[in-house]
């Protein structure tokens, strides 16, 4: 059977500017090869910039030959292909960036940008037509509603991150068991799913969820904005 490396996706939101992004590249490439290094690294990266940085961080990741370990990624996609719909950013409109995943339906596009269940599956089946892995965010409240929405088909294309709202953010990552307690209702309604888990990691309180098998990778906001925080978070 393939064992597949575990996800640590670095989601920076709307944060840094080109200078930042070109900082952040210089120190994590240096910290990254140490890890690779000592041949103990057991995850496959993804680094989801903000819209204007993505070119930046793809054609880093090709000049540093990471390809085979680290992805490019979206923060989200829009749901039609490309087309008229100003201000929207397409996967056809990044194909030649080799990006491989897309985050969608993240809480914060939930409740700033009102989207629904409904727009979530629609960014989906956007994301599948591209062969990019959609990285799709639940909290327990809408699991079962939003796997509804999705063709059962393609659930084994589908990374589903386990995002309990009330941790996001807050410095306080959700309760191990509790944890485990939800990723099994995301399993149950998704299954073949990889699912992994996100909200409040750091580099101290990791270690307690990387050795759980049944999580299968980590999105991680603020602090995946440091680079060395974040690459200690590969060592954890
Ligand atoms: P956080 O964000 O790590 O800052 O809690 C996680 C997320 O929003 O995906």
């Amino acid at each position: 059977m393939l064992v597949m490396s575990k996800l640590m996706i670095a989601n920076w939101k709307s944060n840094k500017n080109t200078h930042e992004v070109a900082e952040w590249l210089v120190q994590f490439e240096i910290e990254y090869k140490s890890v690779v290094a000592l041949g103990k690294l057991v995850y496959d990266v993804v680094i989801c910039p903000p819209f204007p940085f993505v070119m930046q961080v793809g054609d880093w990741i090709q000049k540093t030959h990471f390809e085979a370990s680290v992805s490019l990624g979206m923060q989200d996609i829009s749901p039609f292909a490309s087309g008229s719909y100003t201000g929207a950013v397409s996967g056809q409109n990044l194909i030649d960036l080799n990006l491989k995943y897309a985050i969608v339906g993240h809480s914060e596009r939930r409740k700033y940008f009102k989207e629904s269940s409904l727009d979530v599956s629609k960014k989906v089946e956007s994301c599948l037509e591209e062969h990019i892995t959609p990285i799709v965010c639940v909290d327990t409240t809408e699991i079962e509603q939003q796997a509804d929405f999705i063709d059962k088909k393609h659930y084994k294309e589908l990374v589903i991150a386990y995002e309990p709202v009330e941790h996001i953010g807050t410095g306080i990552a959700q309760d191990l068991g509790e944890v485990l307690a939800a990723m099994k209702s995301v399993r149950v309604a998704f299954p073949g799913s990889r699912v992994i888990y996100g909200g409040s990691l750091n580099p101290e309180n990791i270690g307690q969820f990387s050795t759980q098998s049944e999580i299968e990778g980590f999105l991680v906001g603020s602090s995946s904005l440091k680079a060395d925080q974040f690459v200690e978070m590969l060592k954890a």
